[in-house]
């Protein structure tokens, strides 16, 4: 293979921009072949050569999966025009701009978030077919009723205003007053706001909502908002088990 610049092969890795892998040159993160190399135009031979960013190797690992617990007030997007973004905690991970988000939390829903490079475990584990729960600590408003638990375990519940029979989902009342009540709530579908829907309709809406268990994953207690962490190997297999992925 033909010999190329560094500064090119990181960030046509996927390291950063030009300017992003300049700057990690300078501050001598970038090893080849366990040598700091500083220079941008020094070149490389990608087949040979070991190549590190902060120890790690860049030409092994293919793909990269984060838990991140999400803090209230900012969306679930690599980008956007005015808000600040999740992504905005990544900005110093080797391969940031490969990264995206598993599915959407709500700006104001707190809790467990997947952040990864790999669009087919990401595909996944959001599409309905894989069924993979979602579970939620959730408070909402006023004493909720638990005759008709069972029933939601069975049938889900129809949201009037959307026209739409929602999946079975299950409720575990934690406590409750007359005005407001902790619950977890399962549900095994990523529709946008469905947990606040399923809530209104109901008549308890949620006053706060955070993920804590995706599938076999539960939030890394931990983590506080805002603070994320590589899953470990045992975590990705289980979650790839639990959607049939090699
Ligand atoms: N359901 C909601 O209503 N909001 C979320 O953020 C996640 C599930």
């Amino acid at each position: 293979m033909k010999k190329v610049r560094i500064d090119k092969f990181l960030s046509n890795f996927g390291l950063g921009s030009r300017k992003e892998v300049r700057k990690y040159l300078k501050q001598e993160r970038i090893t080849v072949n366990d040598e700091v190399v500083k220079n941008p135009s020094f070149h490389i031979n990608p087949e040979t050569d070991t190549v590190k960013f902060d120890d790690e190797i860049l030409s092994y690992k293919e793909d990269f999966y984060y838990m991140f617990n999400k803090p209230q007030g900012y969306i679930t997007a690599t980008k956007d025009a005015s808000m600040p973004t999740v992504m905005d905690f990544f900005q110093d991970v080797p391969f940031h701009s490969k990264l995206f988000p598993v599915g959407r939390l709500d700006i104001d829903t707190e809790g467990l978030l997947f952040i990864t490079t790999d669009g087919q475990f990401a595909h996944r584990l959001t599409h309905p077919k894989w069924e993979v729960e979602k579970e939620y600590y959730a408070v909402v408003k006023g004493s909720i009723k638990e005759e008709n638990l069972d029933r939601f375990k069975e049938k889900g519940i129809y949201l009037k205003k959307d026209k739409y029979q929602t999946k079975p989902f299950e409720i575990k009342v934690l406590s409750k007053s007359s005005d407001k009540s902790e619950i977890n709530i399962t549900v095994k579908e990523g529709k946008y706001h469905i947990v606040k829907k399923i809530m209104e309709e109901i008549g308890n809406p949620v006053l706060y909502l955070k993920r804590v268990r995706i599938g076999p994953v539960k939030l890394d207690e931990r983590l506080s908002p805002g603070e994320f962490r590589e899953l470990t190997e045992e975590e990705i297999r289980k979650l790839k088990q639990a959607i049939k992925l090699p």
